[in-house]
């Protein structure tokens, strides 16, 4: 099969913000602790910090980490994780059904952020609290002192303030599932109303409405309109969160779930761009993706943990090339949104649907979803550009029309860089690209990565933590402007021109 793919230094979607490559740490499972934080692991550092964990997310450039949560966040007291931690209170943790020790808070968060070189994106909870929770919070967080709350974060510590400029008005309050699920309407209000505090607190900060928790819900994409509709001129981005899963078995349909993902970010555009003109408002709202992944591996195994454990291994999906090769898509999509996609956060980062996992007494080690992430990441930082593709389509129970090729260019000018990220979804045969770069005069081939096995159920563990990784293969050169490649069956592939 041949697919041809045409690129134009003048033809781009967007700057990348450098935000689309956060992720996401959620008190859940092994998550913070076991994973981020384990007092007494050799690696752990003088605040229990396991550096063998700090080395493998600092390689993955990630610049923004949300916190706490998740559903967590809507039933979390923050004041319960500040101050001495002998005197903090062991709660019951309704989200997920476990103790919460509260031994490391948001003071213990901020600190270990900066150790990965991250920045702290904050949910405040709007489940159980209310706005006066939330702007205590920002005013603990950010204002520099003279007042209650941040008089007690400098008696707690921490003299200069963290300046969090990214917060999260709440988690997934469309669903059921929630603590405190809302409805559009009265979530709209409270939200609106928090915002406004917030930044009267501190208005440098930047706040992210809470969208829908994914496409199936029965209020989307109203619930987008509603709540935008009340809130719209004190916020600036609205979530979108999706998880894939490949529940029957079928490769070639879980395979083009980022199909999904591009309706999902072109709906909430329009819903935004719709309000915007019914406000006759100046204001363009952006999108924060801030919980994307796969997830369903772990889910029968979740449904059998006893309650009111400490800290139990939940959500530990052990991810297979397959899921690896759809994150690569789910990246794509939201690079090729890179206009309006400012941030999102791949859920998670450790231990909890992560990249990265721990072993108790052994090391950390990644899962086959660290590498796609990990390149586009690190190479995928510059102009996106608008490729011309045409590429052989497939049918598959829930898509039509899907192609095989799903690809993307980054265009580096300042490092003059040019990258391609690349999955070939078909499942029996490898595919012939052409790569149209005349606009490209004197670039060359420098590496061609690819990520593959021959079965595409093979992962990582920690007994074998190499089984899936990237390697580099032979290159083929540019020839009168064109560059012939072959991109395996069922691989990742990272093309880089300098
Ligand atoms: O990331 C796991 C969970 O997925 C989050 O807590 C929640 O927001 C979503 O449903």
């Amino acid at each position: 099969k041949k697919a041809k793919m045409v690129l134009d230094k003048e033809f781009h979607v967007g700057e990348v913000d450098y935000r689309v490559y956060g992720s996401f740490i959620e008190h859940l499972g092994r998550a913070v602790y076991g994973g981020i934080y384990e007092p007494g692991h050799p690696s752990a550092n003088e605040d229990g910090f396991r550096m063998d964990v700090v080395e493998l997310v600092r390689a993955l450039q990630i610049p923004i980490i949300r916190y706490p949560g998740g559903n967590f966040v809507s039933g979390y007291n923050w004041e319960d994780g500040v101050g001495p931690r002998e005197q903090r209170r062991r709660r019951l943790e309704l989200a997920w059904r476990t103790i919460e020790t509260n031994e490391i808070g948001t003071n213990e968060f901020v600190d270990w952020a900066k150790l990965v070189n991250a920045k702290v994106m904050m949910a405040v909870n709007l489940g159980t609290r209310d706005i006066d929770a939330a702007r205590n919070l920002v005013e603990y967080c950010n204002h520099p002192n003279g007042s209650y709350w941040s008089d007690l974060r400098v008696s707690h510590g921490y003299r200069q303030p963290h300046s969090i400029k990214t917060w999260c008005l709440g988690n997934e309050m469309d669903g059921p599932w929630q603590i405190g699920h809302k409805t559009a309407q009265e979530y709209g209000r409270i939200a609106s109303e928090a915002a406004k505090s917030m930044k009267w607190v501190d208005p440098s900060i930047e706040l992210v409405l809470a969208g829908s928790s994914g496409t199936q819900m029965p209020t989307f994409p109203e619930w987008e309109a509603t709540v935008l509709d009340q809130a719209y001129e004190h916020v600036d981005y609205i979530s979108l969160h999706t998880y894939y899963g490949n529940r029957d078995n079928d490769t070639a349909n879980f395979l083009a779930s980022s199909l999904n993902m591009d309706e999902f970010i072109h709906t909430v555009v329009s819903t935004c761009d719709y309000v915007k003109a019914k406000r006759r408002s100046k204001k363009t709202i952006h999108l924060s993706f801030d919980e994307w992944n796969v997830w369903y591996h772990s889910n029968e195994s979740d449904r059998k943990i006893e309650p009111w454990s400490i800290a139990p291994p939940q959500l530990e999906d052990i991810y297979t090339l397959e899921d690896a090769l759809v994150v690569g898509t789910m990246l794509i999509s939201l690079l090729k949104r890179a206009d309006r996609v400012k941030m999102a956060s791949l859920a998670q980062l450790v231990n909890v649907i992560a990249p990265i996992m721990t072993t108790q007494d052994g090391g950390a080690w990644k899962q086959t979803i660290y590498y796609p992430f990990l390149h586009a990441s690190r190479y995928g930082r510059g102009k996106v550009l608008r490729p011309a593709i045409s590429s052989p389509k497939y049918d598959t129970k829930d898509f039509t029309d899907v192609p095989i090729l799903e690809a993307i260019a980054i265009f580096n000018e300042a490092h003059e860089e040019l990258t391609i990220f690349a999955v070939n979804r078909d499942v029996n045969e490898a595919l012939l690209l052409d790569v149209d770069v005349r606009g490209f005069a004197n670039y060359e081939v420098v590496e061609h990565i690819v990520l593959q096995n021959d079965d595409v159920k093979a992962c990582n563990t920690a007994e074998n933590p190499t089984a899936v990784v990237p390697h580099n293969v032979e290159i083929a050169q540019v020839d009168g402007g064109h560059l012939q490649c072959c991109l395996p069956r069922l691989s990742w592939n990272v093309i880089r021109f300098h």
